[in-house]
């Protein structure tokens, strides 16, 4: 049974934190923000829970999917609420869905491509008929906002996918990888605020797109040219134009939200992919190129066609 995206979903919370806010809080300035990243704001979830985003991109997911009946619900997330039980099960029981298979992973902003992996690879072996597939993350609450290094790059979402079997085969490849003696480059302490090295972390991801993306689509025999749309994570614009220019990519194909969102770890695919379903940009058969790197060091690659 081959697995298609059903629907999609994705929730912002309304809090914004603008690169003039930042100003206030540590010593950056709104130019040196846009020119080394190009994030000019972010979304703030406040009082909101991982729980809260996560519900509302799968109610909107599942309400496009016609409220189909899921037997899993996979949460991507690097921030959770609680230690246990996972954010899964307790969607579940807010969505009223019981006797699910739930777990959540922790694949930082890698996490979303690996759960639609997972999921897909449960539809087409019949273990799962219908997945409820969500990334929610709530940066702004592992994030120091002393520290200018990281406070000014990250933003709070959700988005999420619901992933049935059926029809023809849609995903067309997939390649998950990870570098883990490097993961101290990027990690957070059990109740600690997040440490990176943002110049090995920004090497790694300029070496590992490229590479992802070029592995994916020598697994499925197709060439950059064939794909419509690339959607990369959304870390850094420097580090999208550097994996572009590898491929030689031309700008009207690689999808750049960063400047409304800054990065929100793995809830930035699934919330791009959503917003271009809703506008209308996804025309069946179009090939899109879905890649990511975070923590781990980990990162992957699906070759989607819509
Ligand atoms: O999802 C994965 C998560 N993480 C990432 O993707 C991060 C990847 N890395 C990056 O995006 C970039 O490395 C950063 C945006 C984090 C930093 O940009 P950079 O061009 O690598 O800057 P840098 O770390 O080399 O720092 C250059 C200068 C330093 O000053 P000195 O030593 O040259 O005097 C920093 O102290 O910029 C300074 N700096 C800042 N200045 C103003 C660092 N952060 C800021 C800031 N505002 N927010």
């Amino acid at each position: 049974m081959n697995a298609y995206i059903a629907g999609t979903g994705s929730y912002f919370p309304p809090g914004l934190l603008t690169n003039q806010m930042l100003e206030n809080m540590v010593d950056t300035s709104d130019e040196w923000i846009y020119q080394r990243t190009g994030i000019r704001t972010r979304h703030i979830a406040g009082d909101m829970s991982v729980l809260d985003l996560a519900e509302q991109a799968a109610k909107n997911a599942l309400e496009q999917a016609g409220h189909p009946n899921c037997d899993m619900i996979a949460v991507s997330t690097c921030t959770p609420d609680m230690f246990y039980p996972s954010v899964a099960c307790r969607l579940g029981a807010r969505l009223g869905i019981d006797n699910a298979f739930c777990f959540d992973l922790s694949g930082a902003c890698t996490g979303f491509i690996q759960a639609i992996e997972v999921a897909g690879n449960a539809i087409q072996t019949g273990s799962a008929k219908t997945a409820l597939v969500v990334a929610a993350e709530k940066l702004s609450s592992g994030v120091d906002y002393t520290d200018r290094n990281t406070c000014i790059l990250f933003g709070d979402a959700a988005g999420a996918f619901v992933m049935s079997g059926g029809g023809s085969e849609h995903v067309k490849a997939s390649y998950m990888a990870s570098r883990n003696q490097d993961w101290a480059c990027l990690y957070a302490d059990i109740g600690g605020h997040m440490v990176m090295n943002g110049r090995d972390v920004y090497k790694f991801a300029v070496d590992v797109m490229p590479e992802a993306m070029g592995k994916v689509l020598e697994r499925a025999g197709k060439t950059i040219e064939q794909v419509r749309w690339i959607i990369p994570h959304q870390a850094n614009i420097r580090i999208i134009k550097a994996a572009a220019q590898r491929f030689n990519l031309p700008d009207e194909k690689l999808v750049v939200t960063l400047d409304k969102t800054g990065n929100t770890s793995s809830a930035t695919i699934p919330c791009i992919v959503d917003e271009m379903h809703r506008e209308g940009k996804l025309q069946p058969g179009d090939l899109i190129l879905l890649v990511a790197f975070g923590a781990g060091l980990t990162y992957g690659a699906v070759l989607y066609e819509w």
